[in-house]
């Protein structure tokens, strides 16, 4: 410690800036020097995790007594992790936290991250200075939290929005925080079923600025409609899955009032879209820029799957899941439409099972002439999981005998399939540097 203790405040800032808060503040009985230094860490960072009840009676007296003290002009952030909360309310509850947020905006904190979780008990409702706090970059809320947006509010440098599971007081606070937020780059919400019952939320995600979009809505949340306008976005991630059962009781047409509305998206980059929502045609366009595509959605084969005319030119690689009905359908126009597709890759995500049900139809029928990928750009295929069917090992042989760049092909089986693939061996790919694995 007296080696230590010769290095400038700065210094020692820094070394205790690595330490858990407590345990930082703990080396204020080591010496006068130290004694208030850790009052001017920018971090501050206080989580419940592995505390005994009497340990979290604890850990609150003493926040309670520090963060009053603390000296640091901007508090650089502020992390509350409460998502075990043992004790719970004597420990913490939404008094203290709102308490210790209001200090937080007094102190100019940049970034600031909530977790509260025993629910069905009264939510965190934030303060009003929140709202109107110019120095936050990083908002990260999670569970049991209420946003509630007052109707004079401004966040001009929030950058980043993380809202996990939280509630909201009215169906447009979603819509208000984001119009309040006029630098908004990165954006990330997350339903589930326990905060839909109390209000379905309009997601309208309306932001100019954004560039990153991550959306996870869970089954049985409802919401009335999904409207994305995001002209900046770069990158694009959405999981919508809806209760059709829930739905079917007051309409034949389950799927009518969920509207679904994408503006363009000219400077996408990546899109990753999972949902049973069917119809692909209300959103191809929007991403028809996009380099980096991963799809799995339910595709409806009875019409057309979109409109003729739209071309994914910047297209490189694309994944397609294959847990939905005549999915190869869908391959099957994409590797039409994707002049300049250089790697796909055919999987069935982890936790999604193939139908048993699932011929592989048709796909032959698709196919007037051969896609223009495959003479001039594939240089990559991969088909994981694949279950050793006809139509599937056809496919196979298809693209392999089609590909003329094709560098490397890795299909492997889901079980053993010695037949299919010997079968596959004796296809000569028609690209002649063709690497090929199989497994
Ligand atoms: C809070 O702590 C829990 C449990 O340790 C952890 O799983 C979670 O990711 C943490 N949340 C945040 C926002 O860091
Ligand atoms: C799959 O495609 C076939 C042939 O186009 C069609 O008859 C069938 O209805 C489709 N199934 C679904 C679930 O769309």
């Amino acid at each position: 410690m007296e080696n230590i203790s010769q290095f400038p405040d700065h210094i020692l800032l820094k070394v205790l800036s690595f330490l858990p808060t407590k345990v930082a503040a703990s080396t204020s009985v080591l010496s006068k020097r130290w004694e208030f230094l850790w009052m001017w860490l920018p971090k501050l960072d206080y989580d419940s995790r592995d505390c005994t009840k009497y340990q979290s009676y604890k850990l609150r007296a003493f926040i309670e007594f520090s963060l009053p003290l603390h000296r640091a002009p901007v508090i650089e952030s502020l992390r509350l992790n409460f998502s075990t909360a043992p004790g719970y309310p004597k420990s913490f509850n939404a008094l203290h936290i709102e308490k210790w947020v209001l200090i937080a905006v007094s102190r100019c904190v940049r970034e600031l991250s909530l977790e509260f979780y025993p629910l069905n008990t009264q939510p965190v409702v934030l303060p009003s200075s929140l709202y109107i706090c110019k120095s936050l970059v990083t908002l990260e809320l999670t569970d049991n939290i209420m946003v509630v947006v007052p109707r004079v509010a401004r966040l001009p440098s929030l950058k980043t929005l993380i809202l996990r599971r939280v509630w909201y007081s009215d169906a447009k606070s979603l819509g208000q925080i984001l119009s309040i937020s006029p630098l908004l780059e990165d954006l990330v919400v997350e339903r589930n079923q326990d905060n839909d019952k109390i209000n379905p939320l309009a997601l309208s995600v309306i932001v100019p600025s954004l560039q990153r979009l991550t959306l996870n809505i869970a089954i049985g949340s409802s919401f009335d409609g999904l409207v994305i306008n995001t002209p900046s976005l770069k990158y694009f991630k959405v999981k919508v899955y809806r209760n059709e059962v829930y739905y079917a009781r007051d309409s034949d047409h389950q799927y009518e009032s969920y509207s679904y509305d994408f503006e363009e998206m000219p400077k996408l980059e990546e899109a990753d879209i999972e949902s049973s929502y069917p119809d692909i045609n209300k959103f191809v366009r929007s991403i028809s820029y996009v380099k980096r595509l991963s799809l799995c959605i339910c595709v409806n084969a009875e019409e057309a799957l979109y409109g003729e005319g739209i071309v994914f030119n910047q297209l490189q690689h694309l994944k397609l899941c294959s847990c939905y009905l005549n999915w190869s359908i869908l391959l099957v126009r994409l590797l039409k439409d994707s002049p300049n597709l250089r790697e796909l890759h055919v999987y069935l995500k982890e936790d999604h099972t193939r139908s048993c049900l699932d011929p592989l139809v048709c796909w032959e029928d698709q196919l007037d002439c051969v896609p223009e990928c495959l003479l001039t750009s594939l240089e990559t295929f991969k088909w994981t999981g694949i279950s050793g069917s006809q139509e599937e090992i056809d496919l196979v042989k298809y693209i392999l005998r089609n590909a003329c760049f094709l560098k490397t092909a890795t299909i492997l089986f889901r079980d053993k399939q010695e037949m299919m693939i010997q079968e596959l061996s004796l296809c000569v790919p028609s690209s002649t540097a063709c690497q090929l694995f199989f497994g």
